[in-house]
């Protein structure tokens, strides 16, 4: 069967800009946390840095042009904090602004919409030796560079996001350590978290002072599809646990207006909570125009046994856990063919995420900001780059969304990730997300067959038969 997708449904693909920039010490860019991080030794894959990335800081006229031959119809991009307010605080870099300014109106001239995330990890190294997102001032110095950002572009682009999955920068950014800032503090992370809610509340905040009435103000989280092993109370209450501190304590702020009862008393023994503040949440709480999801695998989870298996939860081997409070849930592989990250492919995960914010917020429209999967692409004899696994990835999790959309879901649109091969973080280059491939050593940019597939699918709006 095929599967036609609603008139208007954004197609299109996601990148970010520590990982694709390059461009790291010019025209006034300063160090942000992930440029500390990739030069310290042991912390990347094979030492990679994204000083150079994939240079889209000097070739975007080239790589829009691509987009456009690939019929995208949206391109979702993060602009780079140290690029545009160097020490985080104070007047903004103009050439800087120069920069997005020159993307945007790049992507209009060719008919993608942009979607401008002003936060994908990348923090002003000189915020964080003041202290980070464990601070609460750094929410604050978050709304500052908010508004300096939609002063600049507010005129032409049209659908902003705060940050870019707060999970990843608390817990694994202060609680396992395998992304920067590198730290291993439960506490920390438990405040990071707080604060990163913080400043999508007055992000949001600074962002409807100074956009137009059009403008579009949302969030992109990465939810956990957690999944207890077995029926059992405990691992019911491993999934439960988990899904606190994954997802709940995020959107329940975010959505709600509130903390989860059993988040504080799982932590307990961790913090007393006392940095969240009177009015916080009310704050937090900022009505959104869409709610945006990441999704890549699900999670299974048990109660731990004596013989705990290994640690399987896909976020990297940190000798500690990301997970407070959490000492006796164990991971597990779930079923299905891996991907190079070894995720396992299962669009279920995303259906179900789709319907659960669908129950939990029926008005908010949903985007999925970012979908895809990593494999060892390599150009053949004659220099063409074949991923049937991929295009069988973003057929079977397009197929999710499409089912999702039958069954009530609000989608609007649907991001791949990545549009290019890049910087994968702690992996550095070693895993290629991209439609399109890079050479590392020319720059190169070669379609792969699925960039193909999805431009037909954009195209046309429907999904062909599996
Ligand atoms: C997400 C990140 C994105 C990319 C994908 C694979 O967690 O938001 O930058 O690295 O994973």
């Amino acid at each position: 069967m095929t599967a036609s997708f609603p008139p208007g449904f954004l197609w299109g693909a996601a990148t970010a800009a520590y990982q694709v920039e390059g461009a790291a010490q010019e025209d006034g860019r300063t160090r942000s946390i992930w440029d500390t991080f990739s030069h310290t030794p042991g912390k990347v894959a094979g030492g990679d840095t994204g000083d150079v990335a994939v240079d889209h800081y000097h070739r975007f006229r080239e790589d829009v042009r691509l987009m456009a031959e690939l019929r995208l119809g949206a391109y979702r991009f993060s602009v780079s904090w140290p690029r545009v307010q160097p020490t985080g605080r104070g007047p903004a870099v103009q050439r800087g602004l120069d920069f997005y300014r020159a993307l945007v109106d790049e992507l209009l001239a060719h008919g993608i919409t942009p979607l401008l995330t002003l936060y994908h990890w990348d923090l002003p190294q000189e915020l964080e030796s003041a202290g980070g997102w464990p601070e609460r001032d750094t929410a604050y110095r978050f709304a500052d560079y908010a508004r300096l950002v939609a002063d600049a572009l507010g005129d032409r682009v049209e659908m902003w996001t705060t940050l870019n999955e707060p999970w990843c920068s608390a817990f694994l950014g202060y609680g396992s350590g395998v992304h920067a800032p590198g730290r291993t503090d439960p506490v920390a992370a438990l405040r990071a978290a707080h604060h990163l809610n913080l400043a999508h509340g007055l992000g949001a905040q600074a962002l409807r002072g100074a956009l137009p009435a059009r403008a579009r103000v949302a969030v992109s989280i990465n939810p956990g599809a957690v999944r207890a092993l077995t029926p059992s109370a405990e691992d019911g209450d491993a999934q439960r646990r988990i899904d606190a501190l994954a997802t709940r304590i995020f959107t329940d702020p975010m959505l709600h207006g509130r903390y989860p009862a059993d988040l504080f008393e799982d932590t307990a023994g961790i913090t007393d909570w006392q940095f969240v503040r009177d009015f916080d949440l009310s704050v937090i709480k900022h009505p959104l125009d869409a709610l945006g999801i990441n999704y890549y695998t699900p999670t299974v989870v048990s109660a731990a046994t004596d013989n705990e298996p290994p640690r399987k939860d896909g976020h990297g081997a940190g000798a500690q856990s990301p997970w407070p409070g959490a000492d006796r849930v164990a991971f597990h592989q779930p079923p299905g063919e891996l991907t190079a990250m070894e995720w396992s492919v299962d669009p279920t995960g995303l259906y179900d995420l789709l319907m659960r914010f669908t129950r939990e917020v029926p008005r908010v429209p949903l985007l999925v900001t970012e979908n895809g999967a990593a494999y060892e692409d390599k150009p053949d004899a004659d220099g063409v780059v074949h991923d049937p696994e991929r295009i069988a990835y973003l057929h079977s999790h397009l197929g999710a969304v499409h089912r999702a959309i039958a069954d009530g879901a609000d989608v609007r649109g649907y991001f791949l990730w990545s549009f290019l091969d890049n910087f994968e973080w702690a992996y550095g280059y070693e895993k290629r997300f991209g439609a399109v491939h890079v050479d590392y050593a020319t720059q190169a940019r070669t379609p792969k067959s699925s960039a193909h597939w999805y431009a037909d699918v954009a195209r046309s709006g429907v999904l062909p038969p599996a």
